[in-house]
């Protein structure tokens, strides 16, 4: 069996796979006998860890069952309604509806088209133009890609024109960074033509950089006075990551649009939902023409049994508490270990979104493959290493990804070539 047959993205070595034949619980086994602390749950979103057998029953219970009803064109499955409202109740938005897809990226989509449609339903078409930050990452599909601030994402790829309006990423330290930037852009255009901001309170890929609380609520605040749709791309943060069932609950703000994909399926199924606020569903949903906007697996029956189930397995075993339990944990053993490189790296964590900021992204790509050489699967992006271990692991367990990652960084730092 070889790997070349494949294409798949991979900015790191080109070409090379590193391939995995097994998992179990925190843990990935490689094809060639090694054990992997899988400090990337899959794709962020293992949350559970690899493998669960209450979830392997609810998946097989539905396999045998209804295979596929899609929610379009007046069809749904029971399980989707289900789904719908324990999502809702889980996340504590009960008076939002729920709109499914199967990744964060049509999520996404979804929330654009349903952004568009409002203003359409509104009266008010011109207004189109999207605002997001710098840094941000809202998925790869063309019109997430269009909104999505890294520009990295963007090589080679006709970018959608016209649409994004740039604002600066979160500095944590500043407690008016973006939302004075979004008022100095909005006395210069004016938002007649603003039509949504698209946020992650936590950006993911820019580094596990949250918001500035006092922040956060301005930006909130400006656009709710300014008929500009909030829409919360929560596609890492929901379902516990961020140490609450989502970000938004942290930082005591609301959405109009709050997308959740990631922690849904934990890494069993791809699926993914829009959550629609009422002040937006209730114009959006009773439209004629309705939104034309569904795919093949909007609402997959066998997806949301399984959805269903992992949202039971994540309150059984209190993930969010735990997530929000092992920040602190995870600040003090990298503290511990990695007082040496005090001044050249900066730890955070908010809830299980770690990072560790360095100043230099060949010096962070080989903290990566260090770390997967002592056993443990990070990622480095930018200057950045960042790691999202289960939601589920234990106090003992998140000890040793913190030894492994401190001895990487440890590692590379001594064997850094001296600056000339
Ligand atoms: C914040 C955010 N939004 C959207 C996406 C896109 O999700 P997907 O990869 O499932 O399309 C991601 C993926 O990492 C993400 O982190």
């Amino acid at each position: 069996m070889s790997a070349e047959v494949l294409i798949s993205y991979n900015y790191e070595a080109p070409g090379r796979h590193r391939i995995y034949s097994g998992g179990h619980g925190v843990y990935l086994f490689s094809r060639d006998g090694r054990k992997i602390f899988d400090g990337l749950s899959g794709s962020m979103n293992a949350n559970l860890g690899h493998g669960n057998k209450a979830v392997a029953a609810a998946m097989a219970s539905q396999a045998v069952g209804i295979t596929s009803v899609p929610s379009v064109a007046g069809d749904v499955s029971e399980d989707c309604v289900f789904l719908a409202e324990k999502l809702c109740r889980y996340l504590g938005v009960v008076d939002n509806s729920c709109s499914f897809a199967s990744s964060g990226s049509e999520a996404t989509e979804t929330a654009l088209a349903i952004v568009w449609k409002y203003w359409s339903e509104m009266g008010r078409p011109g207004k189109s133009k999207i605002l997001s930050l710098d840094g941000s990452y809202h998925g790869c599909t063309l019109g997430a890609l269009a909104i999505t601030g890294r520009s990295e994402e963007h090589v080679d790829v006709p970018i959608l024109p016209g649409l994004r309006l740039a604002l600066p990423s979160w500095d944590p330290s500043d407690d008016s960074r973006v939302s004075a930037a979004l008022g100095e852009l909005l006395a210069s255009t004016g938002s007649e033509s603003v039509a949504a901001i698209f946020l992650e309170p936590v950006m993911g890929l820019a580094g596990m950089v949250p918001a500035a609380l006092n922040d956060i609520r301005k930006v909130v605040s400006i656009c709710h006075s300014n008929d500009i749709l909030v829409v919360l791309d929560e596609a890492l943060t929901g379902l516990g990551r961020a140490g609450y069932q989502t970000a938004a609950e942290m930082y005591g703000i609301d959405h109009d649009l709050l997308l959740v994909s990631k922690g849904l399926g934990c890494g069993f199924v791809p699926i993914a939902a829009t959550c629609i606020a009422p002040q937006v569903s209730s114009i959006v949903e009773g439209a004629l023409p309705s939104l034309r906007h569904g795919h093949t697996s909007s609402g997959n029956p066998v997806a949301a049994r399984i959805a269903s189930a992992v949202i039971d397995e994540l309150e059984a075993h209190n993930a969010t508490h735990n997530a929000r339990r092992m920040e602190s944990i995870f600040k003090e053993q990298m503290a511990s270990r990695v007082v040496e490189l005090h001044e050249k790296c900066a730890v955070r964590a908010t809830g299980l979104c770690l990072a560790v900021e360095t100043d230099d992204s060949v010096y962070a790509q080989r903290v990566r493959q260090n770390a997967f050489d002592l056993g443990l699967r990070i990622r480095a992006i930018d200057g950045n290493i960042i790691a999202c271990p289960p939601l589920v692991v234990t106090e003992h367990e998140l000890a040793e990804m913190a030894d492994l990652l401190s001895r990487a960084l440890l590692m590379t730092e001594r064997t850094r070539p001296a600056e000339v």
